[in-house]
């Protein structure tokens, strides 16, 4: 079967549709917070359906939300959620982080809108603060500030190598020594890679390993495979500026849940656990 191509490819995105949006509205769409879409087409126009599989929406969120607070994230964080589409994970880190610290970037306005009705009302969401941008080009610098977590789940699963090349570049841009950018990725079943220049949607895209590490290399990055589970084998990367020591490992093992780390912060530091991005 022809994969299906849905989505226009960024660069076909009309300059219109690329905003920072300060004040989003909430959907107007009424009881979005009952429905579940389990009967939904995967990637319709149901804000569940049109990120993944309706009945793994909640796990899925869960997943990501976990491995950022494994990586460091704390409230004082600031978090970028790379095609955050309806906030399937970024619905938990707005409600953790102070307000203000959650941005989020995707060329589907209706997702974020809906999600945020669905997930949220007007009051949550003035007290939360969460920020978006509009945008299918990786626009991260409109936001005008570094990040010191960034999240791409379920964008390079999609995505041609051009994207992700794209992606890996303007990332650089926003991050610090500290910046953790956690992402996920299918890999191969036959050593080959997806080589067309289309976003897929719904459909998939697979890449080796070493194609996803080399990407990231070219674009002046390091890139850590992560084993995660995740409940449809995606794999994921821990990408970060060189030379930024990241220790995956001690990361996995819940180190930042445990009393070492506490007393390990109370001996370096005087404050509450600050952010490297402010
Ligand atoms: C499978 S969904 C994942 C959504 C979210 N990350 C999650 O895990 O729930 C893919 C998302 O990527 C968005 N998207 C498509 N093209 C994009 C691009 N060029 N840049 C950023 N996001 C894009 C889609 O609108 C959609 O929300």
């Amino acid at each position: 079967m022809q994969p299906a191509q849905v989505a226009a490819p960024p660069d076909t995105i009309p300059f219109s549709r690329r905003k920072r949006v300060d004040n989003i509205a909430l959907s107007e769409k009424e009881d979005l917070h009952n429905q579940f879409g389990e009967t939904e087409e995967i990637g319709g126009n149901h804000y569940r359906a049109y990120v993944g599989p309706p009945n793994y929406y909640d796990l899925i969120g869960a997943t990501q939300f976990y491995l950022l607070t494994l990586f460091g994230m704390r409230e004082t964080s600031s978090l970028l959620d790379i095609g955050c589409g309806s906030l399937r994970g970024g619905r938990f880190a707005i409600m953790y982080l102070r307000p203000g610290r959650y941005y989020g970037i995707d060329p589907e306005e209706w997702a974020i809108r809906d999600g945020l009705k669905s997930h949220f009302n007007e009051e949550l969401v003035q007290r939360r603060k969460p920020n978006f941008v509009i945008d299918g080009d990786f626009a991260f610098t409109k936001f005008g500030r570094k990040f010191d977590l960034m999240m791409a789940h379920s964008i390079f699963t999609h995505a041609p190598q051009w994207q992700i090349a794209k992606c890996m570049a303007e990332a650089k841009k926003v991050m610090v020594p500290q910046t953790v950018f956690l992402a996920t990725f299918f890999e191969t079943l036959d050593g080959s890679d997806y080589q067309g220049d289309a976003w897929l949607y719904p459909d998939i895209v697979r890449y080796r390993r070493e194609t996803i590490a080399q990407i990231v290399h070219e674009a002046g990055l390091e890139c850590h495979h992560v084993e995660w589970p995740h409940p449809f084998n995606q794999k994921w990367i821990a990408v970060t500026l060189p030379g930024a020591g990241l220790d995956v490992a001690r990361a996995l093992s819940g180190q930042i849940y445990s009393y070492e780390a506490t007393l390990e912060r109370r001996r370096t530091d005087t404050t509450w656990p600050g952010s490297a991005t402010n």
